[in-house]
């Protein structure tokens, strides 16, 4: 089963993500859109043409030394990184990055699956991980409609509150100067701009994101607050968004950054759609966090024929082609290019994971989403971030 999660343009997330919803679309191959692209052929997964390796020419530096001019390059990091301070992947993410958020760790269902019952055993590895290595702590997440226990919505609104209050005092009570940023609402708005109908949003009513800034305000006032969101370049969403900082601003609530989760795929949105809301949020003067990048470079399943038998959800199983490979490097430079044009606004740029092996974006599919590969070296997309840092 293909894990098709939520609607939007942000990766395999839809069966509706194509033409002008998805922010204008670069011209996609034949094939990649439809799944008949790449690798495979007869015999299923059969190469036809060489799979890309790492590269042999990886220059002398890091991702964090490398950008260390323009903005912190940072990493979401789960238990295979931060419960095993002796991994390969914990040198991997020492040496590259000096930031790093919380994958799931810090997600109301990982700190309090039970009422009452904490479990802070996950999310205290990943901050101790993340200061032993000098990397600046993003906490995700405070209010999220996912990854929340059915018990906590079984109240009423002054109830909701109690809970929500005490859950952010948990956390300050324990994180209290440690945790630089936090998301403190994620993924309120529809792309549309329309108020997302979350339980949050039908137990508090439509005003609920404004008094729950000023909550966290409240408890966090050392570190930043952050509105967080994917398809943050959507027109609707991105002029909402707009909307809501001149709203926080005249009744005096703060808000410091907002957070543009950059799931994209190899094809869309085009740069120019991205680089329009980065000039408006820039405009607006708000720091801007690209905090969940990643580059999904899996076919989508043709719309306008779903039974299409030819189509192959899975073709780079055995790996991904070199021709491929080559596409996902020019889109990480792209990407990367925009952020640096842009980064007297952006103060970080955070990849959401931290190798291929370990990205959300698998799903129970093969994907190639990140800058390092299944066995933690450097990919093309790498090298071509690392060359961008210096144009
Ligand atoms: O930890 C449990 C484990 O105990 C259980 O046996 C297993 C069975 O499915 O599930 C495990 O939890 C999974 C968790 O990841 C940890 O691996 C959840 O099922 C799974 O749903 C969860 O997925 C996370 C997802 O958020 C939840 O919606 C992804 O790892 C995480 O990358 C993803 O991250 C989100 C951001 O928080 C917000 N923005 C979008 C982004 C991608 O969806």
């Amino acid at each position: 089963m293909l894990a098709f999660r939520r609607a939007g343009c942000a990766g395999l997330l839809s069966l509706t993500v194509l033409g002008s919803a998805c922010g204008g679309d670069k011209s996609a191959p034949p094939g990649i859109l439809d799944g008949n692209a790449g690798a495979g052929g007869e015999g299923g997964n059969a190469p036809r043409e060489p799979c890309a390796k790492s590269p042999k020419n990886v220059a002398d530096t890091t991702l964090a030394e490398a950008y260390a001019q323009h903005f912190k390059f940072g990493v979401a990091l789960n238990g295979f990184t931060f419960f095993d301070d002796a991994s390969a992947r914990a040198d991997l993410a020492r040496t590259e990055f000096n930031r790093a958020t919380a994958e799931n760790a810090m997600k109301w269902s990982s700190l309090e699956p039970t009422e009452g019952e904490y479990d802070f055993e996950a999310a205290d590895a990943f901050v101790e991980f993340a200061e032993a290595n000098a990397m600046q702590i993003h906490g995700h997440v405070l209010l999220w409609h996912e990854q929340v226990p059915d018990w906590v919505f079984e109240t009423d609104r002054a109830g909701l509150l109690g809970r929500l209050e005490q859950h952010m005092a948990a956390l300050a009570d324990r994180y209290a100067g440690r945790v630089a940023y936090w998301d403190v609402v994620n993924e309120a708005f529809e792309d549309d701009g329309s108020l997302r109908n979350t339980p949050w949003r039908q137990i508090l009513g439509d005003d609920y994101i404004q008094e729950v800034f000023a909550m966290a305000d409240r408890y966090f006032p050392d570190a930043k607050l952050v509105y967080n969101d994917f398809n943050m370049y959507q027109p609707g969403k991105r002029d909402r968004v707009l909307r809501m900082l001149d709203d926080f601003d005249e009744a005096g609530v703060r808000i410091d950054a907002i957070g543009m989760q950059a799931h994209y795929h190899l094809y869309f949105p085009a740069i120019e759609t991205i680089e329009e809301a980065l000039t408006a949020y820039g405009d607006a003067g708000i720091e801007v966090l690209v905090t969940e990048l990643d580059v999904n470079v899996l076919p989508i399943p043709n719309r306008s024929n779903p039974a299409d038998e030819n189509f192959d959800p899975d073709p780079y199983v055995e790996c991904l082609p070199e021709s491929v490979d080559a596409l996902v490097a020019d889109r990480w430079g792209e990407l990367l290019s925009l952020f640096v044009r842009h980064a007297d606004d952006i103060s970080s740029v955070t990849t959401w994971g931290l190798d291929d092996g370990l990205s959300w974006l698998n799903g129970d599919r093969t994907n190639y989403a990140l800058l390092f590969d299944r066995d933690l070296e450097p990919k093309s997309n790498y090298v071509r971030v690392i060359e961008v840092a210096d144009e």
